[in-house]
């Protein structure tokens, strides 16, 4: 390995992105670069080869709270959204906050008794995940969040809204079986595609979201398991090394 002109590093931080906006520094253009942001479109975060990964979420907090709140129990909350809502967004350097999309959420929908929106920090905001149904996931700043994750892990729908995001390992989680996509134009009509979702394929895109398989893709262990996070990511630098995966898994053993 050391003869590779290679250097693997996980960036996680969107100050790194927004770094990046100048181009993306010379020392890492020989890099793969880990990074929960990706798009489908060009992007100065992603000038560089890389590999999408899911943001980091203690698998113990997500054991914790299932063990209280089982995937298959009761969801009393119907669509849930707990985060930064600006209800005036100001206009900075020309970009408004989340696109205005939650925003608009919140003008829509605050009122909504099938809606539980919270604009404040909680501590036990994951039992609120873990009781709800559809648990929304607009972008922010950028187009994912540890939302997306924290959701699938307890077993709520996630609805994203975030136009062209690019999601991780997309040969082992079928995105499209476990979440809804909203196109960010059509946030304003969320209600009522939750409402034909509900009658219609809710419980087949559950039960494809409450696979263990699915769970164990997005989470990072401390120690590396088959099919985990970390084993996804060994494999997906393994093919883009053109190797096989089973020689960079034995390689961590
Ligand atoms: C937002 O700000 C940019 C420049 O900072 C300006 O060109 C644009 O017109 C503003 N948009 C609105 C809706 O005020
Ligand atoms: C469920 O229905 C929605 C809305 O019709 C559709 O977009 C989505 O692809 C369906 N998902 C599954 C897994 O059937």
């Amino acid at each position: 390995m050391s003869s590779l002109p290679l250097t693997i590093m996980a960036l996680v931080s969107t100050p790194w992105c927004r770094a990046a906006e100048d181009g993306i520094p010379e020392f890492l253009k020989r890099s793969i670069i880990l990074q929960t942001f990706g798009v489908k479109f060009d992007h100065p975060c992603q000038d560089v080869e890389n590999v999408v990964i899911p943001p980091f979420i203690p698998p113990e907090s997500v054991q914790t709270t299932l063990e209280k709140y089982p995937l298959t129990g009761r969801r009393d909350i119907w669509a849930f959204f707990r985060g930064k809502m600006e209800v005036h967004p100001k206009n900075i350097s020309g970009r408004y906050y989340s696109k205005k999309v939650r925003t608009v959420i919140w003008r829509k929908y605050s009122g909504d008794p099938r809606f539980y929106l919270r604009r404040h920090r909680f501590a036990g905001y994951q039992s609120e995940i873990a009781r709800s149904v559809f648990c929304l996931c607009p972008l922010g700043w950028a187009p994912w969040s540890p939302r997306l994750v924290e959701s699938i892990a307890l077993g709520c729908v996630p609805v994203i809204i975030a136009d062209g995001i690019r999601l991780p390992f997309p040969t082992a989680v079928r995105w499209s079986d476990i979440s809804l996509t909203v196109a960010e134009k059509d946030v304003a009509d969320l209600g009522r595609l939750l409402d034909h979702v509900a009658a219609s394929n809710l419980s087949a895109i559950q039960k494809n979201l409450w696979a263990p398989d699915v769970r164990r893709a997005l989470l990072f262990n401390d120690r590396v398991q088959e099919g985990d996070a970390t084993w996804h990511v060994l494999s997906a630098l393994a093919q883009k090394l053109g190797r096989s995966s089973r020689t960079v898994r034995l390689s961590n053993q």
